[in-house]
């Protein structure tokens, strides 16, 4: 059982969520995930701003944007501490069951080809490669893109079954009013 709760972020979060960003996972870029950026998705109706808290503690996070077939995961990160304990599966399995009650079926990412742990981490999960963008990263690095088609019948991701948020926030109602 994870000692993890899922919640969705509030403004309050953007400064630590911006500052994780720039430091899992742009390290070596300009920065491009500021707080103005992260506050955006938390009040925009068609992004869900997912944090994993342990206690009050950020523990993780990602940003995924629906569209009406298709959904975009922008963002997802782990502070190291707290890596390797499901985490990341948790935030995106809640996720995509979002998308799949939206009616939003192929969830597509971009990766740094460099970061073999997310490279493996997606694929645990159940993501395929679809292609390298070369120099997508300000021209430093290369991007892989991956998609999941997460329609039932799909294939399934491994592991366990998403865990519900702890707040109540039901993923059939992701239309969120941001506090
Ligand atoms: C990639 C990342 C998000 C994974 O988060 P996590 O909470 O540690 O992942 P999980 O514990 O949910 O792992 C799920 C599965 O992914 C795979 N996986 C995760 N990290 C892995 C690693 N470092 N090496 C190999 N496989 C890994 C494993 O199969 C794992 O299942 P298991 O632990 O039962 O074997 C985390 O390492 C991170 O924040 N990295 C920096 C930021 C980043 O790269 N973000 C993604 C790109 S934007």
């Amino acid at each position: 059982m994870l000692d993890f709760h899922l919640q969705p972020a509030c403004r309050g979060d953007a400064p630590r969520l911006a500052a994780m960003a720039q430091q899992c996972v742009e390290h070596g870029l300009r920065p491009r995930w500021s707080t103005a950026r992260i506050l955006w998705h938390v009040r925009d109706a068609d992004s869900v701003v997912l944090t994993a808290r342990r206690a009050d503690a950020l523990a993780g996070f990602a940003v995924m944007r629906y569209a009406d077939t298709a959904a975009h995961l922008n963002l997802l990160a782990v502070v190291p501490v707290h890596r390797r304990r499901g985490v990341a599966r948790a935030l995106l399995g809640w996720l995509e069951e979002t998308a799949r009650t939206a009616g939003a079926f192929d969830i597509g990412l971009e990766l740094r080809a460099g970061n073999a742990a997310a490279r493996a981490c997606y694929l645990a999960l159940g993501y395929r490669e679809l292609d390298c963008i070369p120099g997508y990263y300000q021209g430093v690095e290369a991007a892989i893109r991956m998609t999941r088609d997460v329609r039932a019948g799909a294939t399934p991701a491994a592991g366990a079954p998403p865990q519900p948020p702890a707040d109540g926030y039901s993923s059939a109602s992701r239309r969120k009013s941001n506090s």
